[in-house]
Parts: structure tokens; C-alpha cells; sequence
């Protein structure tokens, strides 16, 4: 069994993919996290801002060049379970995932890694992945596909109120404003851009709480 959640960035999407793999005994996948990682390196490697040294239309060719080749050695190298951390959370990775995101190369270096694990999750049984492009790309023929979605200004106040507890300065204009930039770097660019499918079960979470977002898809599923 294999179930394909995609949608825009903070909609509580892997909420609901952390809990369906809970409830039913499967393995989940944040492939978003493949995407934090590369671009965590990609911050080592000296980008500092959303679009250095990848998209910069000015910059010198031969380093953009091999900024991508490096960055493809980096996401081919990557093994699964990666584990998550607040420094892969931050506003500035989220942004410059986004930009790494855009590239073919990278999403090309990753799609298998993903599909693996989908075909051959670790507990034999199924697999939850949420991403951006699991059901159009990775998974086109999952069992179930959902495609999750909210307001933007209410996926601001949620994010918001998580990072409250931890160190953030970040506001939730600044929140709503990131978020925005991201759901137009995903759905704007020319490679496995996020779309919701027609094939996909659409779930507006605007107005639900994460346990009946969870009751919706799980209605679906068993039938
Ligand atoms: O899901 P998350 O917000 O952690 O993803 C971070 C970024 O990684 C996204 O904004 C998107 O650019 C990229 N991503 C992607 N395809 C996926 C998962 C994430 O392009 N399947």
C-alpha cells in the first residue's frame, strides 16, 4: 500500500502523514527533509540567501556549474532514515530547499532514494511519503493520493504557534510572507511543480483540527 500526500508548505500535511503511517502500521517519508539536507549543505558550501549561487541569472557559469555537480554528489550520497532537527527547520532552509528544489539535477538524484523506500518500506508493510510532487511524480500510481491545502493566513497562525515555544524571532507576517514565496517558488517552477491532481482526494484543512483531518483520510481509505 502506498499513499502519496502532497500540498502547500505548512498546510499540515505532514501531520497527517505521521499519524495515517501511525494508525496504520506503515512507514512514513518527509521528502521535504531530503530537500532541507542538500540545502543545509548548500549553506555550508557558502549560499547564504535564497538563490545564491544557483538561480543567480548573472552569475559565472563554471561556478554554477559546479555548485550543482556538487550538490547532486551530496543529494546522491544521502541514506534514508535522516533524521530531523530543528537547524533543518529554519526560515532559511525552507527557503533555499525551495531554490535547490527548483533544480533537475537534484530532484532527479533523489527520486530514486524515494521510490525505494516506498516499494520496499522498512517494516514490509506500506509506505506514507508528503512532498510536493508524490503523487505526479515519485508515485503516480499510489493507492491513495491527497493533496492538502489551507488558507494562507491560517497556516501562518499554526506555524506560528509552534515555533512560539522554541527560540524564533520570526513573526507571523514573516511566516505568512515565507510561506507565500514558497508555495509560488513550488508551483511556478518548469520541473515536477506542486499541483493538485485530479486524480487526488482534495482536503481543505482550514477549519479542521489534525484528528479530523486524520478521520477524513482515514475514511477514504478503509472505505
Ligand atoms: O515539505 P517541506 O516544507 O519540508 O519541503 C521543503 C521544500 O522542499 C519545499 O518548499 C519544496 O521546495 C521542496 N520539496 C519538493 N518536493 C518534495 C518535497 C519538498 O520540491 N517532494
Amino acid at each position: 500500500m502506498k499513499i502519496a500526500i502532497d500540498g502547500t508548505a505548512a498546510s499540515g500535511k505532514g501531520t497527517l502523514a505521521r499519524r495515517l503511517a501511525n494508525s496504520l502500521g506503515y512507514d512514513y517519508l518527509d521528502t521535504g527533509l531530503l530537500y532541507r539536507v542538500v540545502a543545509l549543505q548548500a549553506l555550508k558550501l557558502g549560499m547564504t540567501s535564497f538563490g545564491d549561487n544557483i538561480k543567480e541569472p548573472t552569475q559565472n557559469e563554471t561556478i554554477k556549474r559546479s555548485t550543482i555537480i556538487k550538490l547532486t554528489t551530496i543529494a546522491l550520497s544521502l541514506s534514508l532514515p535522516i533524521l530531523d532537527s530543528p537547524e533543518l527547520r529554519s526560515q532559511k532552509i525552507s527557503s533555499l530547499a525551495a531554490a535547490v528544489a527548483s533544480l533537475p539535477e537534484i530532484r532527479q538524484a533523489l527520486i530514486k532514494k524515494q521510490r525505494n523506500f516506498a516499494h520496499s518500506p522498512p517494516s514490509n508493510s506500506g509506505a506514507v511519503l508528503d512532498g510536493r510532487d508524490i503523487g505526479s511524480v515519485i508515485l503516480p500510481k499510489a493507492d491513495f493520493k491527497f493533496f492538502i491545502d489551507a488558507k494562507p493566513e491560517i497556516r501562518a497562525k499554526r506555524r506560528f504557534a509552534q515555533l512560539k515555544d522554541t527560540k524564533s524571532n520570526q513573526t507571523q507576517e514573516t511566516i505568512l510572507k515565507e510561506l507565500n514565496e514558497r508555495d509560488k517558488t513550488d508551483s511556478t517552477r518548469q520541473f515536477a511543480p506542486l499541483k493538485r491532481l485530479s486524480d487526488a482526494i482534495f482536503i481543505d484543512s482550514s477549519s479542521l483540527n489534525a484528528d479530523e483531518v486524520l478521520q477524513i483520510a482515514l475514511n477514504y481509505i478503509n472505505g
